[in-house]
Formats: structure tokens, sequence, C-alpha cells
């Protein structure tokens, strides 16, 4: 895929959006939203490896760190701002590369925790699919994959959640998209958790 298709199949965060997510997420109090992700990732070996897909600005990524101090931890991010902006901001113990979804810069079977949130839904089906394999492929056999994004609506809460965030162009299906992806993949779902009436958080492990 050249660089130009792959810009056309998600949404890959410019420099205004690099500056305006950090106050986003605390107004929208997506805190809490990484709170319960964070709270999923068990290392069995503080030495583990954890690597996050669509890492952003680095927010959960430096929670990890203050978790397990000894584990290796990179983020992948397809918007050079953003990369650079976790840079900045993080530890030189975490690593960040640019990279997209489909085309991971890791080896297989290394990973012991591949973790993936609030990106599928700028990702469109195709480059979702591609998200579901590549996390496979990188994660050791019995590790976890890790994905929390927008789900099935199932209070009036979730319903007006769900409402405000179908501006975003691959909102519709993403979880129908993700779940079908993690059954070809033959992964197995270890726990389901809806927050927020919307937010789903999937956790599978590779046999
Ligand atoms: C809403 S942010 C979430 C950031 C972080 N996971 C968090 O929760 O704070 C979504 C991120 O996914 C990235 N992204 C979008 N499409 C991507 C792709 N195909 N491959 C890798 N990253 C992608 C964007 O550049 C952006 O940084």
């Amino acid at each position: 895929m050249n660089e130009q298709n792959k810009k056309n199949k998600s949404d890959v965060f410019t420099k205004k959006d690099v500056v305006q997510y950090n106050w986003k997420l605390t107004l929208r109090g997506l805190r809490f939203l990484h709170s319960k992700t964070i709270s999923l990732v068990k290392l069995e070996k503080e030495e583990g490896v954890i690597v996050e897909v669509g890492s952003g600005t680095g927010l959960i990524l430096r929670r990890l760190r203050s978790i397990y101090p000894k584990a290796k931890l990179l983020g992948i991010d397809a918007s050079a701002d953003m990369v650079k902006f976790a840079k900045a901001n993080s530890d030189s113990s975490i690593e960040y590369k640019m990279a997209y979804a489909s085309d991971l810069p890791v080896v297989g079977d290394s990973t012991d925790f591949s973790v993936s949130v609030l990106s599928a839904h700028h990702m469109d089906e195709e480059e979702k699919k591609e998200l579901v394999r590549e996390m496979k492929r990188i994660t050791k056999s019995g590790g976890y994959i890790l994905i929390s994004d927008f789900g099935r609506a199932n209070t009036w809460y979730g319903k007006m959640l769900a409402f405000l965030s179908s501006s975003h162009s691959h909102t519709k299906n993403n979880f129908e998209v993700i779940d079908k992806s993690i059954e070809e993949n033959k992964l197995e779902i270890v726990s389901r958790h809806v927050q927020f009436g919307y937010i789903e958080h999937l956790l599978a492990r590779k046999a």
C-alpha cells in the first residue's frame, strides 16, 4: 500500500489535533476509559513487552510505565506529529515509532500485550482487519490482544455518545468488524466489558 492510499484509509492526526487532544481528553472524561483499559493489562512477568497501536500522545504508555517500570513499552502511530509529541513528553525508556497499523515494525511473536485504544474507529474496514491481523502476528503465543473502542450503544447514555461520535469517519459497525476479525484470526475471547453504555473493551488471547 503506498503512503497516499494509507492516508485515505484512516484519519491520521494532524498537528492541530495533537495540540487539542490532551485537553479534549480531560474534558470528555476519557481518563476513565483509559483507566479501564489499563486495569485489563496484566503482565505475567515484570519485564514483559507491551505495544500500543495508535498510541497518540502517549498517555496510556506513560501510565503503564508507572505500573510496570521494567517492561519494554513501544507506541506506534501513523501521525508524525503524534509521535513527536509523545516522545517529547515521555521518559526515554518508552519507545515510539511512526507506522501504520497494517504494517507494524515489530517482529512476530514478540509481544505479551498488544493494545489499541480509540484508534480502530479512525480506520476503514480493511485497515481495521489489518490491525487485528497485525496485532495477532506480533503477539506471542499465550499473549493478549486488547482493543478498547466505540462499540454498540446499549443505554440511553451510550446512544447519546454514539450520536456525538458519529462524525468520526469509520465509526459505523466499528466493533462488528473487529469481532469478525477476532473470529477469523481464531483469537480466544477472554472478556468483554462495556463502559458508558458504548465503549467496548475486548480482551482476547492468542493460542
Ligand atoms: C483518538 S487517538 C487515540 C490515542 C491513544 N490511543 C489514546 O487513547 O490516548 C487515535 C490515534 O490513532 C492514530 N491512527 C489513526 N489511524 C491509524 C493507523 N492506520 N495506524 C496507526 N495509527 C493510526 C491517530 O494518528 C491517532 O494518534
